[in-house]
């Protein structure tokens, strides 16, 4: 095969599987918008197993996702609209027995799922770490500058006042502490990078990474220290 059909074949390649990518997103967002109604939640709890399956594993690997995220050992960390856990436990295992994570997330069905998990013998030892809590993104129940990192994993476009949102978690979060948002294009709510990065800085927050793909990223933001009388 000649460089040049080759080069045809990868541009048909690529135009074929934009296509396929801006299809998903147009029907999927159609779906989840009727369901919603339908439902009177974000995401409805069923989709809790899809969430947490080997299958999304392969796609976000845990350790990739909580490296991406910033975290760190001994943090106090919040997995904010957290679902089904799929990713908490990871989170646990990275702050160890010194730190915490706060699984926070609107829906009790959502978190019943994760409590289950942590019935299971083999992840016992993580339910002194993990604290589950119903609540909303807009009104976090949690003290200012209580948390060294904050999570959203595929949450931050369900939300309907975002603004709100961030600004609840700038207010829980440290000085100097991480706001992760990942999001991911097989979610219907996905949102481009810039965009991502747009929200976080009118919230007051500095970009400090993006990691991943474009259709599978985290951008990584700190919360600016406070130089007392600069
Ligand atoms: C698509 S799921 C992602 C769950 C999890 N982060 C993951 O990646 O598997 C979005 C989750 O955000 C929660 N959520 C949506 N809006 C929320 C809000 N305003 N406050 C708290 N949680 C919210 C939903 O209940 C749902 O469990």
């Amino acid at each position: 095969m000649s460089t040049r059909s080759l080069f045809r074949r990868l541009k048909t390649l690529a135009a074929g599987l934009l296509a396929l990518i801006v299809l998903h997103q147009t029907l999927a967002r159609l779906l989840s918008k009727t369901l919603r109604r339908r439902m009177q939640v974000p995401a409805p709890a069923p989709l809790g197993r899809l969430l947490d399956s080997a299958f999304r594993r392969r796609l976000q690997p845990e350790e990739d996702m909580v490296r991406r995220c910033g975290i760190k050992k001994g943090m106090r960390v919040l997995d904010l609209g957290c679902g089904s856990g799929a990713f908490t436990l990871a989170m646990a295992k990275q702050v160890g027995e010194k730190g915490e994570v706060v699984a926070l997330d609107l829906q009790p069905k959502m978190l019943k799922s994760l409590q289950r998990k942590l019935q299971q013998p083999q992840n016992h030892r993580w339910q002194k770490i993990i604290h589950t809590s119903v609540g909303a993104a807009q009104a976090l129940p949690l003290p200012s500058e209580s948390v060294n990192a904050c999570c959203l994993i595929s949450v931050l476009q369900e939300v309907p006042r975002r603004e709100q949102a961030l600004s609840e978690v700038y207010r829980v979060l440290k000085q100097g502490g991480v706001l992760a948002v990942s999001e991911f294009v097989i979610d219907p709510d996905y949102a481009l990078p810039h965009t991502t990065m747009r929200l976080g800085e009118q919230a007051g927050f500095i970009v400090e990474a993006v990691e991943g793909k474009p259709w599978n990223y985290t951008v990584r933001f700190r919360k600016p220290q406070n130089i007392e009388g600069g």
